[in-house]
C-alpha cells in the first residue's frame, strides 16, 4: 500500500499527562475485578471466559481495545432465572444480545411508571443516560449473553467521581419520558433523507430483520440502516454484503466495535504503511478497528455477511461528509484480492467482485 499517509492519530502529550497524572478509568477498571481484554478482536463472545462481578451480579469482561479512549465495550452473562442488580450510570450504553432471553425494566423514580420490554439473541437497545435499569435472564436453564459498548471512558476523564457517576439524581426526561405508554412496543420510524437510512426507534427485536437500503458506495450489493435508539448519542448500523464479496478499505476515527451477526469470513486490518494483519470472523466476533486504522471485511461464507456496528460518536471522523475516507477497488492491493479469491475457492464461495475493479462510488 503506497498511499501517502494524511492523517496520524497519536496520543497528545497533554492527554498522557492527564492520564499519568489521574487515570481515573483505568483506576476504576482495576477495582471491578473483572477480565480486562485488550488489542482490537474477540473471536466469540459467546464463549469468552468470564469472572464473576461483585458490583453487577452475574459475570463480565471487560473489551478496551487499543486507542479507543472515547467508549468501552464489555461482555455479561447473566445466570439462567437469575437478574443483575440495578444500576444508574452518567454514560450512555448500547446493548447487543448475544444469546439467550431476558428482559430489561427501565424507571426515573422508585414510585414512578416502569417500562419492561425483551430481548432475544440478535436484539439491540440502549440504556437512556442516567435511567435506572435491571435486567433478568427469563429463561430458567439457559444463560444470557450481551455485548455492550459504552462511553464510561469519556465519563471518567470528565467527572474523576464515583459517586457523581452512579448516583446522581436526575433524570434525562427528554430522552426517555417514563409517561408514555407502549414506548417499547411501537415501531421505529425509517427516515430515508440522512445518510440513505436511519430508523429512529427504542428498541429493535430483531437485528436480522431491520429493513436495510443500497449503499453501493461501500461496495457491489452492500446494504446497510443506521439506528438512532432512546436520543442515545451513541448508535448503530447495520450493514450486509452478499456471497463473494468485499467491502470497499475504510479508516475513521475511533469508537466503532463491529459485532458479527452472520456468515464468515475476515478483516484486514493495518497502519497506513504497515503490513495488513487478518482476523477471521463468524457469530459472535468484535473487531474494534483502532483509530486511523484501514480495515477491509471480506465475505467467505456461503450466506450474505451481516454485521452490526456500535458507534460512541462520529464527531471525529475524518474524509467525506460522511465521514467516509476509503481505498478504491481500482486503488487496492492486488495481493489482497487474490488472498480474497484463494480463499473463496477453498470455501467453494463464487467470486462476484472480479468484475468490480472500477469500484461502485
Ligand atoms: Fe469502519
Amino acid at each position: 500500500m503506497s498511499r501517502k499517509t494524511e492523517r496520524e492519530f497519536k496520543v497528545h502529550s497533554y492527554v498522557q499527562y492527564m492520564r499519568d497524572k489521574y487515570d481515573p478509568y483505568r483506576k476504576w477498571l482495576e477495582g471491578e475485578n473483572l477480565p480486562v481484554i485488550g488489542g482490537e478482536f474477540v473471536q466469540d463472545v459467546r464463549t469468552l471466559e468470564l469472572a464473576p462481578w461483585d458490583r453487577r451480579g452475574g459475570s463480565g469482561a471487560y473489551l478496551v481495545f487499543s486507542d479507543q479512549h472515547v467508549a468501552d465495550a464489555y461482555v455479561c452473562e447473566i445466570p439462567a432465572a437469575g437478574s443483575l442488580k440495578p444500576q444508574r450510570q452518567l454514560y450512555e450504553e448500547i446493548v447487543v444480545v448475544a444469546s439467550g432471553r431476558g428482559a430489561t425494566t427501565l424507571w426515573w423514580d422508585a414510585d414512578g411508571p416502569r417500562h419492561t420490554f425483551e430481548w432475544q439473541r440478535g436484539s439491540l437497545f440502549a440504556i437512556p443516560l442516567n435511567c435506572w435499569h435491571e435486567h433478568f435472564n427469563v429463561s430458567g436453564d439457559e444463560p444470557a449473553r450481551f455485548v455492550a459498548l459504552t462511553s464510561a471512558p469519556v465519563a471518567w476523564e470528565l467527572y474523576r467521581d464515583h459517586d457523581f457517576i452512579f448516583n446522581t439524581d436526575h433524570a434525562f426526561r427528554d430522552r426517555f419520558d417514563a409517561n408514555v405508554q407502549d414506548l417499547f412496543s411501537q415501531p421505529g420510524k425509517y427516515l430515508t433523507n440522512y445518510y440513505g437510512g436511519i430508523l429512529d426507534t427504542n428498541l429493535v427485536s430483531d437485528l436480522r430483520e431491520v429493513k436495510l437500503v443500497p449503499r453501493e458506495k461501500r461496495g457491489a450489493g452492500t446494504r446497510n440502516m443506521y439506528i438512532h435508539l432512546v436520543g442515545s448519542t451513541m448508535f448503530a448500523h447495520i450493514s450486509e454484503f452478499p456471497v463473494g464479496t468485499y467491502k470497499k478499505a475504510h479508516r475513521h476515527g475511533p469508537g466503532a466495535h463491529i459485532y458479527t451477526l452472520d456468515s464468515t469470513g475476515y478483516t484486514m486490518m493495518w497502519k497506513e504503511g504497515e503490513k495488513p494483519k487478518r482476523y477471521d470472523w463468524s457469530e459472535g466476533s468484535v473487531i474494534s478497528p483502532p483509530a486511523g486504522y484501514w480495515h477491509q471485511h471480506y465475505n467467505t461464507g456461503h450466506e450474505p455477511a451481516k454485521f452490526v456496528a456500535l458507534h460512541a460518536s462520529i464527531a471525529v471522523s475524518g474524509g467525506d461528509s460522511e465521514g467516509l475516507e476509503q481505498i478504491d477497488f481500482s486503488e487496492e492491493d492486488s495481493a489482497l484480492r487474490e488472498m480474497y479469491i484463494r480463499e473463496c475457492e477453498k470455501n467453494g464461495v463464487p467470486v462476484q467482485i472480479a468484475n468490480s475493479s472500477s469500484g461502485h462510488s
